[in-house]
């Protein structure tokens, strides 16, 4: 990302606007102790500090003084940085200093909003609207909500990127520019050598796309514990011979959100500087149709040594994920995530806006849950439930890569996947969506990340950082 389009705060001398935001349970204490003239103001405009109420206080003068923003009732805190961010585009030009009463999760939750209220996918505009800044309001690590919030602007303009200009190549150029910029490692084998180096569904899944399919390998950081992600970088997912239908294909130029997703975590990580090694592996790949592409009914070995008959070419994401997660389980990290947009059953169970995982280990999960919590980044447990095993085992291979029956579609992708991680690794698998499909604020309609700012604020609990 180049560093104009960082999301920054503005300087903390800067001349600023007075911004009070305003819990409504507390706003009558608050109005009481102001001057009779803003008394007054507040009542003739009927401001009751709602959440995302605005209102503009003139000064004597007649310019602007002072900004009332309202911050709700408790209950609607949840996603307070929705009304921060629509406050903001009303607000469009400007500096302002927040100057009330938030503080703790609150006051972050509004700052984090403020820079993402600010995001606009601008790649292909040739004018871009201006937004209004926030000093730094004191009380929150500025330098953490910064590098949150560039993670996420990553992540989006990964996914936003239509495929055409996002194919293998170009999300290879990607990991290898977020590595430049933190002194990251970056290996990347690619085409037939795929097939020396032993991931044979990674190849036989990309071999039919014009742009080779490759797997990259990130690493970065030289001590403390080790964390490796693995992001589904499927650049664009026709289906392959079942090709989809042009209503579900539509969107899949986000079907490398998973890696979109790990790579803006990546980028926080790294920015924030954590104590810990990262390793990021995606395989990227574009699920095309041609005369060379993998079949129904072929059956392919995996590097894990796993026979895999295929029953639909559309379940590619698993089989290219199996040979990176093999990879990845061979020198075992302390903890294993891998993010994918796997299903459409994952959609269906639980919508766009919260974010399915697995995972065997109870610990995990309720760092997970509650991290989640704290920085508003909804998260959902699954269940890992063994029973359903039997729809993922055909006749004449050890594995099928897409059960009939159409039942519980993403458990059976996510105990495929454990498939291909031993018992003993702490493994969090991932079933995104990626996509906001109605604009909000803080939240144009596109690519959005899931689950990376929980992941960050569970990390120090998890890996003992
Ligand atoms: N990329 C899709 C999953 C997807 C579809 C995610 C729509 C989000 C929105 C994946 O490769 C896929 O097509 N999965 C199939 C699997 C099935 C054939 C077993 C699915 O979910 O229908
Ligand atoms: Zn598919
Ligand atoms: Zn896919």
């Amino acid at each position: 990302m180049p560093s104009d389009t960082l999301p920054r705060f503005a300087p903390p001398d800067a001349a600023a606007t007075p911004l009070h935001i305003l819990p409504q349970d507390t706003f009558a204490d608050w109005l009481g102790a102001q001057p009779e003239r803003l008394q007054a103001w507040v009542e003739s405009c009927g401001f009751r500090a709602g959440l995302g109420e605005i209102l503009r206080v003139p000064g004597d003068d007649g310019a602007l003084s002072a900004v009332l923003m309202g911050w709700g009732k408790p209950a609607a805190h949840a996603r307070g940085r929705f009304a921060v961010a629509r406050a903001l585009s009303a607000l469009k030009t400007g500096t302002y200093k927040l100057d009330g009463p938030l503080e703790g999760d609150d006051l972050n939750e509004a700052a984090l909003g403020w820079l993402l209220g600010g995001y606009a996918f601008d790649r292909y505009a040739t004018q871009s609207p201006p937004t209004a800044k926030l000093v730094a309001p004191a009380g929150i690590d500025a330098a953490r909500i910064e590098a949150i919030a560039a993670g996420e602007i990553l992540t989006r303009n990964l996914i936003n990127t239509p495929a055409a200009d996002m194919g293998p190549e170009a999300l290879e150029q990607a990991v290898r520019d977020l590595g430049a910029a933190f002194g990251a490692e970056v290996i990347s084998t690619i085409g037939d050598d795929l097939l020396t180096a032993n991931f044979p569904m990674i190849h036989a899944v990309g071999r039919a796309a014009e742009q080779a399919p490759r797997l990259l390998d990130m690493t970065w950081g030289d001590t403390g514990p080790t964390l490796t992600l693995v992001g589904k970088g499927v650049c664009f997912d026709t289906g392959g011979l079942n090709l989809k239908p042009g209503a579900s294909m539509g969107l899949m130029k986000k079907d490398m959100g998973g890696a979109a997703t790990v790579l803006g975590l990546a980028h926080m990580i790294m920015a924030l500087n954590l104590p810990l090694r990262l390793r990021v592996l995606i395989p990227a790949v574009e699920n095309a149709v041609a005369g060379n592409a993998f079949r129904p009914g072929d059956i392919l070995s995996s590097r894990k040594g796993l026979s895999v008959e295929v029953n639909n070419t559309d379940a590619e994401g698993r089989l290219v994920l199996a040979d990176a997660l093999a990879l990845a389980d061979e020198t075992p990290p302390d903890l294993m995530i891998c993010m994918a947009t796997l299903t459409g059953a994952a959609r269906v169970a639980l919508g766009p806006d919260l974010a399915p995982f697995y995972t065997d280990d109870a610990d995990v999960a309720a760092s997970l849950a509650v991290a989640g919590t704290r920085v508003r980044d909804p998260l959902w447990r699954m269940p890992l439930h063994r029973p359903y095993d039997t729809m993922i085992e055909p006749k004449i291979a050890d594995l099928d890569n897409a059960p009939s029956g159409g039942m519980a579609g993403s458990i059976t992708a996510a105990l495929f996947l454990d498939r291909f991680v031993t018992d003993t690794a702490r493994f969090v698998h991932f079933d995104i969506y990626g996509w906001q499909p109605t604009a909000q604020p803080a939240r144009p309609k596109g690519g959005v990340g899931m689950g990376a700012r929980a992941i960050l604020e569970a990390l120090p609990e998890v890996l003992n950082l």
